[in-house]
């Protein structure tokens, strides 16, 4: 008896469900025709845009004409005498000179014969605000190669393939002069070496190394301030290995300043004695182990 009764209840689910399933077919069945002809189907009407002006802004592309101009083009000339406006530039717009980098010295670090100048033009001051923007700029630019100290040994330097310049050398200095070879007579001249000369240090910061050589240039990176900034902090670093107190030091900072260095020469000796007792010591060890080592072993 209770079996039948349950036979019936599951043939009445069955259908439910099968039901249920037609209805469902029918939806999908309906709403595939509704929808056909979107992308990617076969249709041979207009497709349907649900939002038309994300597919079709009202925009001119490239190369397309236009009814709005007389001569039909969408794409316009700019208005004669027009400038490019660069972003890393002061903004003075009024400034025409600025615009056009009129300013050799200032923009390229040359002359008008386009020979490299040998100090930071005037236009650029000079001040403790100065240096301290360009020891900030350095430390973010060049002293992953150059070092904080302009040794050339920073953390990208040292894996470099060959060793890099060191700052403190006399070529990177003012009034370096080098010896040159006329190619026609012969002849030895001395001339003052390009490598020496501000313009150039602000050249190599903004474009590299010329020749291909493997420095990269930051001018996307630096204003033209920045470089120039970064030139003056060079010169500082150089200043910190051969400043002289009587000559770069103002009087009344003398007595400071030589406070320091003795403070720092003692600092030197004390570690310089500390590292050889140290390497004494070390040798003794090592002699001893020897010793020990050669010694036979007593056996019991
Ligand atoms: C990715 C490493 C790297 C960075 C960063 C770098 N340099 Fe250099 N720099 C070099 C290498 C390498 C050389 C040697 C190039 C050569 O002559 O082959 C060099 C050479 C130089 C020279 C000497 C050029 C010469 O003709 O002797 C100057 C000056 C210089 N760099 C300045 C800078 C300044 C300023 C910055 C920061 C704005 C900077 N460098 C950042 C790798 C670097």
């Amino acid at each position: 008896m209770s079996s039948t009764k349950r036979t019936t209840t599951r043939t009445d689910r069955q259908s439910v469900r099968a039901l249920g399933a037609a209805a469902v077919l029918l939806a999908t069945l309906g709403g595939v025709l509704v929808m056909g002809g979107c992308r990617g189907d076969r249709f041979e009407g207009r497709p349907r845009q649900f939002f038309p002006d994300m597919d079709d802004s009202p925009k001119f592309k490239p190369q397309t004409k236009t009814e709005l101009f007389e001569d039909g083009r969408a794409m316009r000339r700019p208005v004669d005498g027009t400038v490019a406006f660069s972003a890393y530039s002061r903004t003075d717009a009024g400034d025409r000179a600025h615009l056009l980098r009129e300013d050799d010295a200032f923009y390229r670090g040359v002359n008008a014969q386009g020979e490299y100048i040998a100090m930071i033009p005037p236009s650029v001051k000079v001040d403790a605000k100065l240096l301290t923007r360009g020891q900030e700029r350095y430390n973010i630019y060049c002293a992953v190669c150059h070092n904080y100290d302009g040794h050339g040994k920073g953390m990208v330097g040292e894996q470099w393939s060959y060793p890099l310049p060191n700052f403190h050398d006399g070529k990177y200095k003012h009034g370096y002069t080098e010896t040159v070879e006329d190619p026609q007579t012969k002849a030895k001249k001395t001339v003052e070496g390009k490598t020496g000369k501000d313009g150039y240090i602000f050249s190599v910061a903004r474009n590299g190394v010329e020749n291909g050589a493997k420095m990269p240039g930051y001018g996307h990176a630096l204003s033209f301030e920045d470089t120039w900034a970064i030139v003056a902090y060079i010169r500082v670093l150089q200043a910190t290995e051969d400043g002289k107190l009587n000559i770069d030091v103002p009087a009344d900072k003398r007595g400071d300043v030589q406070k320091l260095i003795d403070e720092a020469k003692r600092k030197w000796e004390e570690a310089q004695r500390a590292a050889e007792a140290e390497a004494a010591r070390k040798a003794a060890e090592a002699a001893q182990k020897k010793q020990q080592n050669t010694t036979p072993e007593k056996q019991p």
